[in-house]
């Protein structure tokens, strides 16, 4: 059987979209140079799933080591995760980020090419909707005024796509703009381990409710929102790895490019998120107002009807849901 390659497979959806695929019997590779995931996440995947992925450490901007991958196995598609995704470091970094994200993403694609490679599925961003427009974001909706270079780098690589999917008409590619997948697999046994203090809403209240943080900060409660706090479509990442499956299938059956909102529709506010992980883990977690934080929207959430109908996919968990798990993950890591 031919495999799939996920690149940054080590990583928190790759993983997750790994236990996915190796449950509906598909074969796995994953490359990944583990800049941001540890090599015990393979076993871990294996625990899950009871069949042991394929694990290449590799850097995917590399074009020989690439080019050895698909020289030394039967590739049919690539999900492609590898990436840097730190959105505050990417304005510090700028160069770095455009040339790894940009570096990786035309690397994989040049190799396909040569390999015949049809099938591009890539991790794209809700962030690529800027503040163009206002909340529900359908995928017609206006592109682009990306406040960072990392919403420029996946902003960029759709352009790519684009062009190449024009170019290269026998290709079958999927953009999956993700809104915010928080959460864990219900086995506790993989999740997202952030690199130092959390950016983002959930590693951070689950870092405050451990005692690892003192308190959280609300950036900014005067947003025109139902509470004045910032408003964003959590989706649990179980939920989003099974859309990874549907968009696969997808494009095993039809050609030419698709964008695809993976969010569940609803949005949820800073304040409704903190009350709902308290309710549901019996936790206290300290917070306070603080100012906004720059760069951020007062509204984000998806129209999900295109993946419903095209894909036949929807998110099926909850908040209490991606609550619980987050939980649960946070004190078994
Ligand atoms: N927030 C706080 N305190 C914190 C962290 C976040 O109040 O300590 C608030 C933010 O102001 C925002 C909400 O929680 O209102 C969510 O913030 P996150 O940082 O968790 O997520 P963002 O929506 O800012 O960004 C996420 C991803 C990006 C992606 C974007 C797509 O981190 O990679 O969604 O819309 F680009």
């Amino acid at each position: 059987m031919s495999a799939i390659l996920l690149t940054g497979g080590a990583g928190f959806i790759g993983s997750h979209t790994a236990v996915e695929l190796l449950n509906a019997g598909r074969e796995v590779i994953i490359a990944d140079d583990l800049s941001n995931s540890e090599v015990s996440v393979i076993d871990r995947i294996e625990t899950i799933t009871g069949k042991r992925p394929v694990f290449i450490k590799a850097d995917v901007a590399d074009a020989s080591v690439v080019e050895a991958i698909f020289a030394s196995h039967d590739i049919s598609a690539v999900v492609h995760f590898a990436g840097f995704k730190a959105v505050g470091e990417s304005v510090a970094k700028p160069l770095e980020y455009y040339r790894n994200n940009l570096d990786t993403a035309l690397t994989v694609l040049e190799t396909m090419r040569r390999h015949d490679c049809r099938h591009f599925i890539f991790s794209s961003s809700a962030t690529v909707y800027g503040d163009n427009s206002a909340a529900p974001f359908s995928e017609e909706s206006p592109t682009g005024n990306c406040t960072n270079p990392y919403g420029w780098t996946k902003y960029m690589i759709e352009q790519i796509l684009q062009g190449t999917g024009k170019a290269y008409p026998e290709m079958a590619i999927a953009i999956l703009r993700y809104f915010n997948p928080i959460g864990a697999h219900e086995s506790g046994l993989i999740g997202e381990k952030p690199n130092g203090i959390p950016n983002n809403l959930l590693p951070y209240i689950t870092q405050t409710a451990a005692g690892i943080r003192k308190q959280l900060s609300v950036f900014g409660n005067d947003y025109p929102t139902k509470d004045g706090t910032g408003v964003r479509d959590y989706i649990h990442v179980v939920d989003l790895a099974k859309g990874h499956l549907a968009a696969l299938n997808y494009a095993e059956k039809n050609t030419g490019v698709q964008v695809f909102n993976l969010g569940t529709g609803t949005g949820y506010s800073v304040l409704e998120m903190v009350e709902s992980f308290k309710r549901v883990n019996n936790v206290d977690v300290p917070y306070a107002i603080a100012p906004r934080r720059p760069g951020d929207i007062a509204e984000c959430y998806a129209e999900a009807k295109k993946a419903r109908e095209l894909l036949g996919w929807h998110a099926e968990k909850n908040l209490d849901d991606m609550c619980r798990d987050a939980w649960r993950w946070q004190q078994n890591c």
